[in-house]
C-alpha cells in the first residue's frame, strides 16, 4: 500500500507586521486553513500567483517558520510542534530545492564543499567516503567531477540549480519540496532541469511537492494539483480533471493563460 508522505490539515500562517512601534499592528493571512495529502511517490503541484502563500507553505513544511495553526504530518509523524532538536532526525527526510539565486549558495564555498555540507550535517556516509559520494551526486545531477573546485560564480544558472538539487538528494530525502525550481532559468534550460527532476524521481523513488506560479511547469510533472489563491486552496484534484473541468474562476484564468 502507498503510504502517506505528507498530511497537512487546516494549516495557517498569519504574519503580524508593524511598520514602527507607534503604528498599528497589521495581520497578513498568508496561508489560511489549507489541507492536503501527498502519497509516497506522488507529485503534487501547488500553483498560484505571486503572493498567494506558496513559499510560506514550503517554509512551514520545512519548519523554517512556525505555523500559526493546523498540523503537519511527515510519514505519519506529527512534526507541527517538534522542537528544532527533535526535528533534526526528520530533517533529512524532507528537503527543499529553492529557486536558484545568488543568495542560495554561499559564493565563498566550492562546489565540492557545498555538496559535502549536507553529507556532514546528516552523517550520511563516513568521512572517507565523502569524495566518492560528491562524485556520485555530481554524476546523478548531470555534472562532472571537473566542477568540484569551482565556485558558484563560475557556473551557469542551470548548473547551480543542479548543485542545489544535489544538496537536496544528498541526505537521501524521501520527500522534496521544489519551490519555483526553474523560475530563474532560461526557458531552454528549464526543460533540462525538469527532466532531471523526473529522472531523479524515478531513480530514487522520490515524492515531490512542486511549487510554481507557472501552470505549464506543473502540468507535465504532477499527477495532482492544488490551486492557491490569496492564501487558500481553491481547487485540488487530479491534474487532468482540474485542467479539463476547472470549477474556480481563478483556475479558469490560469488555464486560459497557458493555452495562448
Ligand atoms: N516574513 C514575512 N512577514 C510578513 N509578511 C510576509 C512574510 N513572508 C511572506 N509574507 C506575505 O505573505 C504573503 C504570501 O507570500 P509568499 O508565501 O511568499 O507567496 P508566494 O510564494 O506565493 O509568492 C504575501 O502577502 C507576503 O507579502
Ligand atoms: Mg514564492
Amino acid at each position: 500500500m502507498q503510504c502517506v508522505a505528507l498530511k497537512v490539515q487546516d494549516l495557517s500562517k498569519h504574519f503580524i507586521i508593524r511598520k514602527s512601534v507607534f503604528s498599528k499592528k497589521k495581520i497578513i493571512n498568508a496561508v489560511n486553513k489549507i489541507s492536503f495529502e501527498v502519497k509516497q511517490y506522488e507529485s503534487l503541484g501547488i500553483i498560484g500567483e505571486s503572493g498567494s502563500g506558496k513559499t510560506t507553505i514550503a517554509n512551514m513544511l520545512l519548519k523554517l517558520i512556525d505555523s500559526s495553526e493546523g498540523s503537519i504530518e511527515l510519514f505519519g509523524v506529527n512534526i507541527t510542534k517538534l522542537s528544532p532538536d527533535a526535528m533534526r532526525s526528520h530533517r533529512k527526510d524532507i528537503q527543499i530545492i529553492f529557486q536558484y539565486t545568488h543568495a542560495v549558495l554561499d559564493p565563498k564555498m566550492t562546489i565540492e564543499e557545498l555538496i559535502k555540507e549536507p553529507l556532514e550535517i546528516h552523517k550520511v556516509v563516513n568521512e572517507d567516503e565523502y569524495d566518492a559520494e560528491v562524485d556520485r551526486l555530481l554524476t546523478m545531477v548531470g555534472l562532472s567531477s571537473s566542477e568540484r573546485k569551482k565556485f558558484p560564480s563560475q557556473l551557469s544558472g542551470g548548473q547551480n540549480q543542479r548543485i542545489i538539487i544535489a544538496r537536496a538528494i544528498a541526505t537521501r530525502a524521501k520527500l522534496i519540496i521544489c519551490d519555483e525550481p526553474v523560475s530563474s532559468l532560461d526557458v531552454s534550460v528549464q526543460g533540462q532541469i525538469l527532466n532531471l527532476l523526473v529522472k531523479l524521481k524515478k531513480e530514487l523513488g522520490l515524492t515531490y511537492v512542486l511549487i510554481s506560479h507557472d501552470l505549464s511547469v506543473v502540468k507535465h510533472m504532477c499527477n495532482r494539483i492544488a490551486v492557491m489563491y490569496q492564501g487558500e486552496i481553491v481547487e485540488l484534484g487530479e491534474t487532468g480533471k482540474v485542467l479539463s473541468n476547472p470549477t474556480n474562476p481563478y483556475t479558469k484564468k490560469l488555464i486560459a493563460s497557458i493555452l495562448d
